[in-house]
């Protein structure tokens, strides 16, 4: 049965990516990557649990699709706790977190994808709730109102934004521990299409792959998009290998060029190439 604050749980991830969540890696061992916040992960998830606490609030931040998102789900798995996910537009008023929050238990994960925007009224009833574990409501109007305070199971919330710059610095501050996931390096890409070939079960050489990894722009969600693709194009005009003049027929068919770059990149960078002499303002009004 739905639980009541169902409806203020944001929807799953895109569409497309039903597959992506099939391959998403669920325990630190199987990310790929990352090594310092893995290991950071390891120490946190590994101190909470010899004291039997939940964990400390985290904060995932850094460009799409390099893992915040897959990191909130294996620290649930790690700390085998549930993990209720919303995100900040999905919050609309205090008492829809006022909901989530009541049906929290301890050391459950909350996990809030786009925090940077959380509505104010919203985020000053997170604000005790992250610190002291507890929730001011008012009950009544006008001078019956009157103010109760509710104890909140010690639990975890995760955040993860593209933009720190926007998070208000009192909820940053209440964090425990803040990370900013960059972009892979081409031996880490290489390694997530491999996995994500062998969980696919489709054949490849390792020109094939460093194809598509080269082209992935560092972004572990563009290598298993393109990894889709190569695959669909394997299928339908190769023999269903991914080998190095496939990766680079159906990726050049795609105008997905050597540098992974789209039509629409190459498009944004000659305008700012020739309408603006190759500089870019990204205060100026004017700009594309
Ligand atoms: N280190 C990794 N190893 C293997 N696969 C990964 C890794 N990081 C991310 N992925 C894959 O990339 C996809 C995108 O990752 P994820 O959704 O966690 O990104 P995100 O940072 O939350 O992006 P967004 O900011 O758009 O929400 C996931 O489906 C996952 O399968
Ligand atoms: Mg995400």
């Amino acid at each position: 049965m739905a639980e009541p604050n169902d409806r203020f749980i944001a929807g799953d991830e895109h569409p497309e990516d039903q597959i992506d969540r099939a391959l998403r890696p669920s325990c630190l061992q199987e990310m790929i990557g990352q090594n310092q916040i893995k290991e950071n992960l390891k120490i946190l998830i590994e101190a909470a649990k010899l004291r039997s606490e939940a964990l400390d609030h985290v904060l995932f931040y850094g460009p799409p699709g390099l893992g915040k998102t897959t990191l909130a789900h294996i620290l649930a798995n790690e700390m085998n706790v549930s993990i209720k996910i919303t995100s900040g537009p999905a919050i609309e008023r205090a008492g829809d977190l006022a909901a989530i929050l009541t049906n929290l238990h301890a050391g459950d994960i909350l996990f809030i994808d786009e925090i940077h925007r959380l509505g104010r009224a919203v985020e000053e009833v997170l604000y005790p709730a992250m610190e002291d574990f507890c929730l001011d409501i008012v009950i009544g109007k006008g001078p019956a109102a009157r103010s109760i305070r509710l104890k909140l199971p010690h639990f975890t919330v995760v955040g993860a934004t593209t933009r720190l710059a926007l998070v208000t610095s009192p909820l940053r501050a209440r964090f425990g521990a803040t990370y900013r996931l960059d972009y892979y390096d081409q031996a880490a890409l290489i390694e997530i299409v491999q996995r994500g070939a062998g969980l696919l079960n489709i054949r490849y050489n390792d020109q094939g792959v460093h194809e598509i990894a080269k082209r992935s722009r560092g972004t572990p969600r563009v290598a298993l998009r393109m990894l889709r693709r190569v695959r669909d194009y394997a299928q339908v005009r190769a023999d269903g290998e991914i080998t190095g003049p496939v990766s680079r027929a159906a990726l050049d068919l795609l105008n997905i060029d050597h540098m992974g770059l789209d039509d629409m990149d190459r498009r944004v960078l000659l305008c700012v190439i020739e309408k603006y002499n190759g500089f870019y303002n990204h205060r100026s009004k004017n700009h594309l």
